[in-house]
């Protein structure tokens, strides 16, 4: 189990997890994990031979996992996916939007198609796995009793909450996710009982994301720019999407986590804090002393 989980073993017992991207990094962290929690989990992914070795490393744990070949921009590999894994585990309680694409290209070489690529996978293709998966996932949906609303949680980024060098197409994905998370949380709460968040991952260690964003050398520098000075663990990812699943996250709605470290605040210090206490307390004595540029006392 690598690390020990905080949570109980049977946080998710009985629970049908399906989750696109599953096969590979923060997907298939996150699918060991709901599996080691007692859910029943299906991977989506478009390559059977990684999703073979996935699932077979699941099974080797004593989790109950298939793999389904499909592509979240296909309409009909959605609804055949679904269907499938209703159909092997009767009913659907969750489903995890991971699917993704990515590569870094300045604005001026990324093509509208490039554009466009990545916007289909991450934003169509989130809308569609969700937009498919309604019938399943709603209160007293198929195999689900009446009380018994799903969970939709959709991986996004943090990219967009102010500017991503190289992922305008990214960025703008994930803009649209989060919209995408917060009108559903809206509309599909209230008239489903269906809960919609997300997950903000930041750099996580040993993902097909960092290996494709960052090369080895240039970790260190992002590490330096991040305030807890580490990247993330898959682990940490995983542990926020139990949160969210479990009971512990019954009452959250309409949320995108963050999990960076802190990251997508950072910017350098600009006064050291032995000269920030200098200089503050210097400055309140001098206007204390010297008011100048103050309004005059009001007479009343
Ligand atoms: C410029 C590029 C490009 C590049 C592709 N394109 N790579 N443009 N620089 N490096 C352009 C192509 O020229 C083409 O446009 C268009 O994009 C579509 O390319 P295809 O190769 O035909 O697309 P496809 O085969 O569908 O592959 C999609 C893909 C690929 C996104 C390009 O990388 C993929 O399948 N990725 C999935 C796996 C993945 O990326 N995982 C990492 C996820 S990490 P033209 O105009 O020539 O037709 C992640 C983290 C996000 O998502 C958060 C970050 C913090």
């Amino acid at each position: 189990m690598g690390r020990s989980s905080p949570f109980k073993v049977e946080a998710l017992k009985g629970k049908v997890a399906l989750i696109t991207g599953g096969a590979s990094g923060i997907g298939f962290e996150i699918a060991t994990q709901f599996g080691l929690h007692g859910a029943a989990v299906a991977l989506m992914g478009r390559r059977s031979h990684v999703l073979q070795a996935a699932v077979e490393a699941l099974r080797s744990q004593g989790i109950q996992a298939i793999g389904l070949e499909g592509d979240v921009r296909r309409q009909a590999d959605a609804a055949r996916v679904l269907e499938a894994t209703v159909k092997r585990f009767r009913k659907l309680d969750i489903l995890i939007n991971g699917a993704a694409g990515n590569f870094l290209a300045s604005p001026e070489d990324l093509s509208p198609n490039g554009f466009r690529t990545v916007i289909d996978i991450d934003t169509v293709g989130t809308y569609t796995m969700c937009h498919e998966s309604l019938k399943y996932l709603k209160a007293g949906g198929l195999g689900k009793a009446p009380s018994e609303g799903g969970l939709i949680l959709n991986i996004s980024a943090t990219l967009h909450y102010t500017a991503a060098w190289y992922q305008i197409n990214v960025s703008a994905a994930k803009a649209a996710v989060d919209s995408i998370t917060r009108g559903l949380a809206l509309e599909w709460g209230t008239d489903y009982d269906i809960r919609v968040n997300g997950i903000a991952p930041g750099p996580i260690a040993a993902t097909p994301g960092m290996r494709k964003l960052a090369p080895e050398e240039m970790k260190s520098r992002i590490r330096d720019d991040i305030p807890l000075f580490k990247l993330g663990d898959k682990w940490d990812i995983a542990m926020a999407a139990i949160y969210m699943a479990s009971d512990a996250g019954k009452y959250i709605n309409g949320a995108t986590l963050i999990v960076d470290g802190g990251l997508w605040l950072s910017h350098p210090r600009i006064i050291p804090k032995e000269e920030v206490k200098q200089l503050s307390r210097l400055v309140e004595t001098k206007s204390r002393k010297d008011p100048v540029g103050m309004p005059p006392k009001s007479k009343l």
